[in-house]
């Protein structure tokens, strides 16, 4: 059986992009391998959040794993805070990690571009610590979207290096996985670019259907069709694509034929696209709500994934421990 690790930062409530990219694969994963699902509250910390934030953004996403039907039975549901080992690997990792590399990052690049006044050492370090979080279980699969690639790809790198520098086969090199083409990017409701957080562009899986119809209703379109079978600009091919997830086929075909004849009404599609967002979400929005009222499930949840993932993360560590050379008096 594939030992399979991802993570999601606690950063903010989960959207469909994050569903339809991420989530999905993971229930689809959860029955076929041995999976470790995690936040990744540390990694969070990158942006520093307030101390009263933290913790109900971390309970949040907890809940909403759940509520989404990752199955803390089948699957190690835990929050990486609560596994210190993996900040004892993260050490040892920095230790072989060039800041040459770290600095050629894309992410960290990006980073430097857009938050010029927060620079720190954790934005610099950010794939040694993921490349923690996922040797630390000798993950041989993670499911992850295009934009998280080159950190597996450095993540590979250090596991080489590690087995090279030491002379062992100890680490695995993990493989970044998805399913080809069943993985759909979901676009935001702005016009442009995949689906986010920012205002208005990001439909929540918690939002109220109320939310939801105003979020769809005010989505960018365009003046509409001029000629048949013309190619839709990018807003409205948006849309459709949100519709293929949410609705039926023969809604799609419908609004498609009225697109091609140029008989289509962007009200009546967006009507009928957030009925339908709302048909899909509702129920998970409702579960949402149910489980962050039972505290004491998701203390447990909390509880017997860290223990789970505390295991396996402490054999690892007491292992590499041994290979670089530390022992007992
Ligand atoms: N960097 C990932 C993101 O921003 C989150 C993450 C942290 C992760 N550690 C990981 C994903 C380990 C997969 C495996 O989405």
């Amino acid at each position: 059986m594939d030992t399979v690790v991802s993570g999601i930062r606690s950063t903010g409530n989960l959207h469909l992009g994050n569903y339809f990219g991420a989530i999905k694969n993971f229930l689809k994963m959860q029955k076929e391998n041995n999976c470790y699902f995690f936040i990744a509250d540390y990694h969070a910390l990158t942006t520093h959040p307030k101390p009263g934030d933290l913790h109900g953004n971390i309970k949040q996403v907890l809940a909403e794993y759940l509520a989404c039907g990752i199955d803390p039975e089948i699957a190690t549901v835990f929050i990486q805070s609560d596994v210190p080992e993996v900040s004892e690997l993260y050490l040892l990792l920095n230790m072989n990690a060039y800041i040459g590399e770290l600095e050629r990052t894309a992410s960290f690049k990006e980073k430097v571009r857009k938050q010029p006044d927060n620079i720190n050492a954790g934005l610099l370090t950010y794939p040694v610590l993921m490349a923690a979080d996922i040797i630390i279980h000798k993950a041989n699969k993670v499911p992850v979207g295009k934009d998280q690639e080159q950190h597996l790809e450095m993540t590979r790198r250090f596991a080489r290096r590690f087995n090279m520098m030491y002379e062992v086969n100890y680490f695995p090199e993990p493989d970044a996985y998805n399913f080809g083409k069943q993985l759909v990017k979901i676009p935001g409701l702005d016009g442009t670019g995949k689906m986010g957080k920012s205002e208005g562009n990001g439909i929540f899986l918690s939002d109220t259907p109320q939310e939801i119809r105003k979020k769809v209703m005010r989505a960018v379109t365009d003046t509409g069709p001029t000629s048949p079978g013309q190619k839709p600009t990018e807003p409205v091919e948006n849309l459709f694509t949100i519709m293929s997830v949410v609705s039926s086929p023969e809604t799609v075909r419908f609004f498609r034929d009225k697109y091609d004849t140029c008989e289509i009404r962007y009200g009546d599609m967006k009507k009928q696209l957030a009925e339908d967002i709302i048909l899909f979400t509702d129920p998970i929005r409702q579960k949402i709500s149910e489980i962050l009222s039972d505290n004491r499930y998701l203390a447990k949840v909390a509880a017997d994934g860290a223990e789970k993932a505390r295991a396996s993360a402490a054999k690892t560590v007491r292992d590499v421990r041994e290979i670089i050379g530390y022992r007992s008096f």
